[in-house]
């Protein structure tokens, strides 16, 4: 290992040929515990007959022996080049990675600066969009019904009711992309309350799902009592009226829609929204949360912007919760499913952050309530 032959090493100044004595004066403390414990672990350096140095780890046990006068023991010697080495190694990696990942940090957050100071600038330039092309609308809106009254025949009334048809469309549009570019936007706040979901759900619907349908779509809200949750409340209003509306337009003649909501544990609660309609193709569940999606693209084109989900997505994250579409296939019914966080606390960030809550007793009690629509 060192290059030296038995009588060189065996010299009076044994060890010094092959470890010379600033390495083995640094290792006395650990002979003097070694003569005490019997065992030795250490790390040091050796010298070759060429005079080159290497790392070494001894590691040795005394035998025990019944004679006082003399001690014996075991010592193994390896060299541990190869093994530094790769230490080393192994270290330069782990800083260089350590340094790149902070490199790496500082370009991330440097860029979700600049990408939100472009999602701000988008935003603010689609609100401005939208009132620019909503002051026009207006008037329009007041004069396509007189003008309508006051056609001379049919031909020119049908034309009337196409436009108006046309002007309602560019209106909902404008508002759903404003409304989409709002809670885009971080700096346009929620107002969350304390809210009844049961009693809050059945407001929602007296008020905007009460008169008659023609499909006779029964209407069943079996939200659990006493579920109460921190919401926005015109939020959730627009979230129930975008989803019960899809379950009527997509829904079957003389079938139901029917809401139920309970508490998954303390912190969380389920809201579900399940139609036996028209149902969905997995390609359809896939991308029914994507901007301006719609199955029907050509014919639904003045029914509808398809905005609606994405709307109602945004909105249960700004809630710090998520949404998810199931259905068994074409045919076989459609189910949306929020999981929002009881309560929230809105973090520096601006990002929805969820509180736990304990001792929270989680209602049984359930009442339906049928409306027919
Ligand atoms: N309950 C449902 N049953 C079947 N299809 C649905 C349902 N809800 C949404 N969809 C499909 O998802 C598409 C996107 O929905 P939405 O964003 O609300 O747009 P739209 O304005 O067309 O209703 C709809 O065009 C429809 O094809
Ligand atoms: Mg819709």
């Amino acid at each position: 290992m060192v290059g030296f032959d038995r009588y060189e090493i065996l010299k009076k100044d044994f060890p010094e040929p092959f470890w010379p004595s600033p390495f083995y004066s640094k290792s006395m403390n650990d002979i003097d515990t070694f003569m005490q414990l019997g065992f030795l672990r250490l790390e040091t350096f050796f010298r070759r007959k060429n005079n080159t140095f290497f790392p070494v780890q001894l590691n040795g046990s005394i035998i025990p022996s019944q004679k006082e006068s003399s001690v014996e023991f075991i010592l193994l010697i390896e060299d541990i080049s190869e093994k530094k080495k790769k230490e080393r190694e192994f270290k330069l990696s782990q800083e260089m990675l350590l340094s790149l990942n902070n490199k790496l940090e500082k370009l991330v957050k440097k860029r979700t600066r600049q990408l939100q100071q472009v999602m701000n600038q988008k935003n603010e330039f689609i609100n401005q969009l939208g009132h620019d092309l909503k002051n026009p609308l207006t008037p329009l809106m007041t004069l396509m019904p007189i003008l309508h009254n006051e056609a001379p025949d049919d031909k020119t009334r049908e034309i009337i009711s196409r436009l108006d048809r046309n002007v309602q469309f560019m209106k909902n549009l404008i508002v759903s992309t404003v409304e989409l570019a709002k809670l885009d936007s971080m700096d346009i706040p929620l107002s969350f309350e304390s809210i009844n979901l049961k009693r809050e759900t059945d407001k929602i619907l007296q008020s905007n799902f009460s008169l008659p349908n023609n499909k006779n779509i029964q209407i069943v809200n079996d939200v659990d009592e006493n579920i109460i949750l921190d919401a926005d409340k015109i939020r959730l209003n627009e979230l129930v009226n975008n989803l019960v509306s899809n379950s009527l337009k997509y829904g079957k003649k003389d079938g139901s829609v029917t809401i139920t909501g309970k508490q998954l544990d303390n912190k969380t609660v389920q809201f579900q929204i399940k139609d036996d309609g028209i149902g969905m193709s997995h390609e359809q569940v896939a991308n029914v949360f994507k901007e301006f999606y719609r199955v029907n693209q050509r014919n639904s084109i003045f029914k509808s912007s398809g905005l609606g989900m994405s709307i109602c997505k945004k909105i249960v994250e700004r809630h710090g919760g998520s949404i998810h579409c199931e259905s068994e296939g074409l045919g076989k019914g459609t189910t949306f499913t929020c999981i929002l966080p009881k309560n929230h606390q809105i973090l520096e960030d601006g990002v929805v952050d969820v509180k736990a809550e304990q001792n929270t007793d989680v209602s049984s009690s359930r009442n339906e309530q049928k409306l027919s629509v």
